[in-house]
């Protein structure tokens, strides 16, 4: 177990939004702790492209933006890459509606067959101009500018489709309405109001004003909450000890994993509370507990939506039966994360099945054995390689290289926190 404390890489969600709205800055902007992983290279990789000096991302080392302004891109020489990041590319949709030229964005497999409907059909709303040929995925075309004002009530609780519309409006000069049916991680309204931005929110609804400029900054990333609780899991599950995790943001819309951990009666312990860039960040603590079954409602999702698998994993060593009602958006994650979920724990012995949107997971402390596919999705990997440390996980992953993708070094992280390092 980890004495002293091991630190997470930097947010991601923050780090993308953050390089970005660096990018819209009217001077140079440094931010310490921005992740380096491949999703936020692949940001980086497409602010540069788009002719905005991005220094590179390294770990312990600050990253430097030249920011040049509210609409700073110039037409790209080539199609943008999105690689893995359905937030670079729907972030980025967002930020080309507000430029008068055409880019074109396509992205690995898995990102192709995300659906881009729901941030293509406010955009085009708002008057953007958007040919995807293949349904409303990737590769996509966008010519933006001279953009309308906004109002949207998105069917869905994603702050990849709320930035996305805010983003626009910024680089639009328009305002920006967006109702979502619960409410998402709000870093963006954070990082706008820190900087001055005129944003107002009552309940679900958030509107941003647009600014005549966005000042230089520059601050640190807290430590990303949802790798923190691979960390915090494995934690859970083991005979002894403690594990503890510094620096982790902890921003309300985000740790809905605490929250559920509590009802299944572990408790993730908070030290020392401070503020980075508008987020509350702390030292998390887990000890080892006995866990028993919960049930998670469709309201509380989008705080915990990257954590289902990982609560998946541990119900699966919980007494009694876990429901996870409302996990539909699970299917258009990375991969199919429901069907994928389910299908592994079965294939280990664990009484598992997802049918719609509900997932049914029964716990046990059985011997579990077989062989996780991960289909490359790097949560999958890392929520299935925190089970593989319970007592009696006796299986393995067919990739794991794919972690790098949000948490390169998570698996040296995770042999320090069980103190096998
Ligand atoms: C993210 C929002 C969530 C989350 C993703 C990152 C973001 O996606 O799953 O990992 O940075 O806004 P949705 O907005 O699609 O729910």
């Amino acid at each position: 177990m980890s004495d002293g404390g091991i630190r997470v890489p930097g947010d991601k969600s923050i780090t993308h939004r953050a390089l970005m709205l660096a990018a819209l800055a009217s001077g140079p902007c440094r931010l310490g702790g921005a992740l380096a992983a491949g999703d936020t290279r692949a940001t980086a990789a497409a602010l540069r492209a788009l002719g905005v000096a991005v220094g590179p991302l390294a770990d312990g080392r600050a990253v430097r933006v030249a920011g040049g302004g509210l609409r700073p891109f110039r037409e790209p020489g080539r199609v943008l890459d999105c690689r893995n990041s359905g937030t670079t590319a729907r972030l980025l949709l967002g930020l080309l509606a507000g430029h008068a030229f055409e880019a074109a964005l396509t992205g690995d497999r898995s990102l192709r067959r995300r659906p881009m409907g729901r941030i293509t059909e406010p955009l085009r709303l708002m008057g953007a101009e958007i040919a995807a040929t293949r349904g409303e995925r990737l590769p996509a075309r966008i010519r933006g500018g001279g953009l309308r004002p906004l109002t949207w009530a998105s069917p869905v609780a994603s702050a990849q489709v709320k930035t996305a519309l805010f983003f626009a409006g910024l680089a639009g000069g328009v305002s920006v309405t967006v109702t979502e049916p619960f409410h998402s991680r709000d870093h963006a309204e954070r990082l706008l109001r820190l900087l001055g931005v005129h944003v107002d929110a009552d309940g679900t609804t958030t509107t941003v004003h647009p600014p005549e400029s966005i000042a230089p900054f520059e601050g640190d990333v807290p430590g990303d909450y949802s790798s923190a609780a691979y960390l915090l899991g494995a934690g859970l599950l083991a005979r002894g000890g403690a594990v503890v995790v510094e620096g982790v943001g902890i921003n309300p819309t985000r740790t809905g994993f605490g929250r559920v951990l509590e009802r299944m009666g572990a408790r993730v312990e908070v030290q020392g509370r401070w503020m980075s860039l508008g987020e509350p960040a702390a030292t998390l603590v887990a000890r080892p507990t006995a866990l028993r079954a919960t049930e998670v409602m469709p309201e509380e999702v989008p705080s915990l939506v990257d954590e289902v698998p990982l609560l998946a994993c541990l119900a699966a060593r919980a007494e009694g039966t876990s429901v996870f009602h409302g996990v539909g958006e699970l299917r258009v994650k990375e991969s199919d994360r429901l069907a994928l979920v389910a299908s592994n724990l079965a294939g280990l012995g664990v009484d598992a099945r997802a049918e719609g949107d509900t997932l049914w997971v029964t716990g046990s402390d059985r011997t579990l054995r077989g062989r996780v596919v991960t289909a490359r999705d790097h949560r999958l990997a890392m929520a299935f390689a925190v089970l593989g440390t319970a007592p009696g996980a006796e299986f393995e992953l067919d990739d794991a290289k794919c972690v790098e993708v949000s948490y390169p070094g998570f698996f040296r992280d995770l042999r320090r926190a069980l103190g096998v390092a």
